[in-house]
């Protein structure tokens, strides 16, 4: 896996202990129009929540960013742990949690070495899924292995094909020794991916309107699955 990693120019390598100084000169201005920097909880993960398919449990937020979906969760009485490699992640998201008055289990470090000992009823990952390439795939669904409880569930948001990210087979990405911006997935991808686990649904996320309280944009799919 590390030699596979080391097929990637080092700037453009999004994923490992690495790259947290891209991720925090990313979030280093905070008033960057960045959609995904206001402070709104996915609009799926609310409908799982409010539709009853998830339930308060232990969540791990993965590559948990500012921490808008562990603050959410934290409120609608979920125990949540949530993990970044970005220092200035974490911190954004330890002040999110504070302002909120809710408690989150912020971790600073990478979601597939860092001591996460789970179980987990609930894994959510918001946008981190198409940073990795192709090979850490399989460390993603090792994590999965460990963490997740039987009967838990697996609720992500990535690039879908056709809309947003880049749909090269996956050999070109090992050419270029890059990611191109994030990798595009379809809905028989992530079914392919996670052939272990069940699925629940799959859909484009819903767009929201301006001023609504909810984050969605049309280019992301949105997926559920729950371990048998
Ligand atoms: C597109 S951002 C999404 C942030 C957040 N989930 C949100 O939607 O607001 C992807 C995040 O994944 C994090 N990340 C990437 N690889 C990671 C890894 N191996 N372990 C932990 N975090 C990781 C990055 O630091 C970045 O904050």
């Amino acid at each position: 896996m590390a030699l596979l990693d080391r097929l990637f120019a080092a700037d453009a390598d999004r994923w490992t202990e690495n790259a947290s100084a891209w991720w925090d000169g990313f979030y280093a201005d905070r008033s960057k129009p960045v959609p995904f920097f206001a402070d709104k909880p996915d609009e799926n993960l609310l409908s799982y929540v409010e539709r009853g398919l998830i339930r308060p449990g232990r969540v791990l937020d993965l590559g948990c960013g500012p921490g808008r979906n562990a603050v959410y969760l934290a409120s609608r009485g979920f125990e949540v742990d949530a993990v970044d490699l970005a220092p200035a992640a974490v911190a954004w998201g330890e002040q999110r949690a504070a302002e909120a008055g809710v408690e989150v289990r912020f971790v600073c470090g990478d979601a597939f070495t860092a001591d996460l000992p789970g179980p987990y009823d609930l894994v959510y990952d918001s946008g981190c899924l198409h940073h990795l390439p192709p090979h850490r795939r399989v460390t993603y669904r090792a994590l999965l292995d460990r963490v997740l409880a039987p009967g838990g569930h697996l609720g992500l948001t990535c690039f879908a094909a056709g809309e947003m990210g880049s749909e090269l087979p996956d050999e070109a990405f090992y050419r270029d020794g890059r990611l191109h911006g994030g990798l595009a997935y379809s809905p028989d991808a992530l079914r392919w991916i996670f052939s272990d686990l069940e699925e629940v649904e799959i859909r484009a996320m819903e767009e929201q309107p301006e001023g609504s309280p909810l984050f969605g944009l049309p280019f992301l799919l949105a997926a559920l699955f729950r371990r048998r």
